[in-house]
């Protein structure tokens, strides 16, 4: 273990705070504290000594402290500082292009090249490092990490930030580990249908334009794939859905941060017998539902919405970390999806006035009454 004392900042009871809060506030970069931001594009950043570049922390509300985010950016011509932590990290690429290196042996580095949409999770406690490929323009990234649980339960920095215990089942250092070669499976869940569309890889070029599968059971002509990144617990996928449609709505557990990739329209969002909150998205815009908070996603616009949803857990190769739930079964059936029949009728209403003042008519008309 390197002797790189890194202490987590308050003592004693801490007034309260999470060992991972410590550490948060601890790193002097901003820590925007939201249920909704409205575009991560232009998230003001500022200097992170850590990373070697600007960045700013997105303290989502409904990530719970089970995951955070923060947006980092690369300044054209440079590089970030080497890195590893004992916590896994998904990275979507905001706007940009450049380069990571990945190694545990120092000897046998390997590099791959990303660009505007990719998406990557440099495997646990691996050593990486990014590049930024223009030396015009800056390269910005937002990641999703586990830290806040890896933190809180551990609540060493030193272990967590400066351990040299290599996991090869997770890297194992072939050279076509970031090819961008997968493979795609599926099954059953739990004894009910799991729409298959898991695609295990370790890169993604571009989500935007990624190709999707069908995925009919949380409605509406909807189209979605599942990643699994880097022998992660986390999980993440992409969900694209129509002109004129909007999905089911359901529940699960905290920490999905639903990135818009695409597409205009708004999410509806509420714990269970309270008001309803509406958040209108665009390109940029990002929203997390708190745990068991329904949510429900609508569009609105004139071509197809599309997001990528880094989420906590929910891995199909490595499950039984976090509560589980039933989001593609019926409520009426214990489930935890709420059938477009079983709706309350004002949810209908809102989409169909959203969609007129966008002279767009709804195309749900074939998707109601199936249980009547
Ligand atoms: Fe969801």
């Amino acid at each position: 273990m390197a002797k790189n004392a890194e202490k987590i900042a308050a003592t004693g009871t801490g007034g309260g705070k999470s060992s991972y809060e410590k550490w948060v506030e601890g790193e002097g970069i901003p820590i925007i504290k939201t249920f909704f931001a409205e575009d991560i594009r232009t998230v003001k950043l500022e200097p992170w000594d850590r990373k070697g570049g600007p960045g700013a922390f997105l303290q989502m509300e409904g990530a719970g402290q089970v995951n955070n985010s923060y947006i980092c950016e690369i300044p054209p011509g440079k590089s970030l500082k080497p890195q590893r932590q004992l916590f896994e990290e998904s990275i979507y690429v905001v706007s940009g292009q450049g380069a990571t290196t990945v190694w545990n042996d120092e000897n046998r580095k390997q590099t791959f090249e990303w660009q505007t949409g990719s998406l990557f999770s440099p495997p646990l406690n691996t050593w990486h490092q990014l590049f930024n490929g223009s030396g015009s323009e800056p390269a910005r990234y937002l990641a999703v990490t586990t830290a806040p649980t890896m933190i809180n339960l551990l609540h060493n920095l030193d272990f967590i930030f400066h351990n040299d215990f290599a996991f090869k089942d997770r890297f194992d250092g072939r050279d076509e580990y970031f090819s961008g070669k997968g493979t795609l499976y599926g099954g059953e869940y739990d004894g009910f249908r799991f729409a298959g569309n898991a695609w295990e890889t370790n890169f993604v070029p571009d989500v935007r334009s990624f190709k999707l599968l069908e995925y009919d059971v949380r409605g509406a002509g909807g189209r979605n794939i599942k990643f699994e990144l880097s022998e992660n617990t986390t999980a993440c996928h992409i969900s694209e859905f129509p002109v004129g449609t909007y999905k089911k709505a359901h529940r699960h557990g905290p920490g999905a941060h639903v990135i818009i990739l695409g597409g205009e329209g708004y999410s509806l969002i509420w714990p269970e017998g309270e008001p309803i909150k509406k958040y209108a998205w665009h390109e940029g815009s990002m929203v997390v539902p708190p745990d068991s908070w329904w949510h429900q996603h609508f569009n609105t616009g004139k071509n197809p919405a599309r997001y990528l949803a880094l989420r906590s857990f929910g891995s199909k190769k490595y499950r039984g970390a976090g509560k589980k739930y039933k989001g593609t079964v019926d409520r009426k059936l214990g489930g935890d999806q709420i059938e477009y029949d079983d709706e309350d009728p004002i949810v209908r209403k809102w989409f169909e006035e959203a969609l007129a003042k966008n002279g767009l008519e709804s195309r749900m008309a074939s998707f109601y009454n199936k249980n009547k």
